[in-house]
């Protein structure tokens, strides 16, 4: 999509971090965007922010864990701007816990957030953007974490599944007319520390999960990291450079580069170790 100016765009998980960096960089260059996100005051600002610089945005409060919710938010798209070219799955949380310490609630919740709401946005907007048949991009936030796993076992199924599902349907929908980018980030400055700020009530309720001097010595270092991070101001440049010449991956800097490549070579030495067999058929 070289020409964005005058074209829509739906972003979840808007009012802040990432979301709202992509918000900004793709209103800056005169696309009309819808700012979807759960935090009602945090999306007022944001929008009252992006307005005063004579943006054409507006605001949809949906929690995007609910498939009525998404749809709702769509509806209120359409209705502001006629036409969507350009779906942001972004919304996503950090939650889910390590082995012994995972919960059903913390699987459910990171799975829905992260993983089904990107399955439900392809469903509800790529018709939305099929039918005007001036093409668009389709861009999902995924993680490092989608390509290489750490602890943290929801966190990195939810972001395989968007890496898995954005390379399938690049393949799929390139004869439609619309691009498919998936964004990797490494550390980025934002508050994805602090997401059960935004814990939907029905996955509240569950068992406190112990805390051992050595968890809590990695959140606080894990917290300094992301901290030190990359602005989320720049990370928006890169979608919206990305959506301009359809980039297949957007990573945000090259720290992870070498532990993606361990990955591929931990893979490679498996085929290695059975290449000269015959398989038994
Ligand atoms: N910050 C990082 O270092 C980093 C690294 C890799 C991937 N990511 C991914 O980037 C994306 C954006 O996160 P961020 O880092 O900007 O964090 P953030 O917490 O600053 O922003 C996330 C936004 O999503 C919204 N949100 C959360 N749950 C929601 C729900 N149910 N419905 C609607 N909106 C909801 C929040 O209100 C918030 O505005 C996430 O998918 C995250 O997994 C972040």
């Amino acid at each position: 999509m070289k020409d964005l100016a005058g074209k829509t765009a739906f972003i979840t998980g808007a009012a802040s971090g990432i979301g709202l960096g992509i918000a900004t960089a793709l209103a800056q260059a005169g696309v009309k965007v819808m700012l979807c996100d759960i935090e009602a005051a945090a999306l007022d600002k944001a929008v009252a922010g992006l307005k005063a610089t004579n943006a054409d945005v507006e605001g949809v409060v949906a929690d995007i864990s609910v498939r009525e919710e998404l749809q709702k938010a769509a509806d209120a798209t359409l209705a502001r701007f006629d036409e969507v070219h350009i779906l942001v799955n972004n919304a996503g949380v950090g939650g889910g816990g390590s082995y012994g310490r995972w919960s059903d609630a913390g699987w459910r919740w990171t799975l829905d957030v992260n993983l089904w709401a990107v399955i439900w946005g392809i469903e509800i907007f790529g018709p939305l953007i099929e039918r005007h048949g001036q093409g668009g991009q389709i861009v999902s936030t995924a993680s490092i974490a989608g390509l290489i796993s750490g602890s943290g076992n929801a966190y990195n199924v939810s972001k395989y599944g968007v890496v898995a599902l954005s390379e399938g349907l690049r393949l799929e929908l390139a004869g439609r007319g619309i691009g498919v980018s998936v964004l990797c980030p490494g550390l980025v400055r934002t508050q994805i520390m602090d997401s059960a700020r935004n814990l939907p009530e029905r996955f509240e309720g569950q068992a406190p999960t112990p805390m051992t001097p050595a968890i809590e010595a990695g959140i606080a270092q894990m917290r300094e990291r992301i901290a030190g991070g990359v602005d989320p101001a720049y990370v928006g440049e890169l979608v919206r450079e990305a959506i301009e010449n359809d980039w297949p991956y957007i990573f945000t800097d090259a720290e992870f580069e070498p532990f993606v490549e361990m990955r591929f070579a931990n893979i490679k030495a498996g085929f290695d170790r059975i290449r000269d067999r015959t398989p038994v058929r």
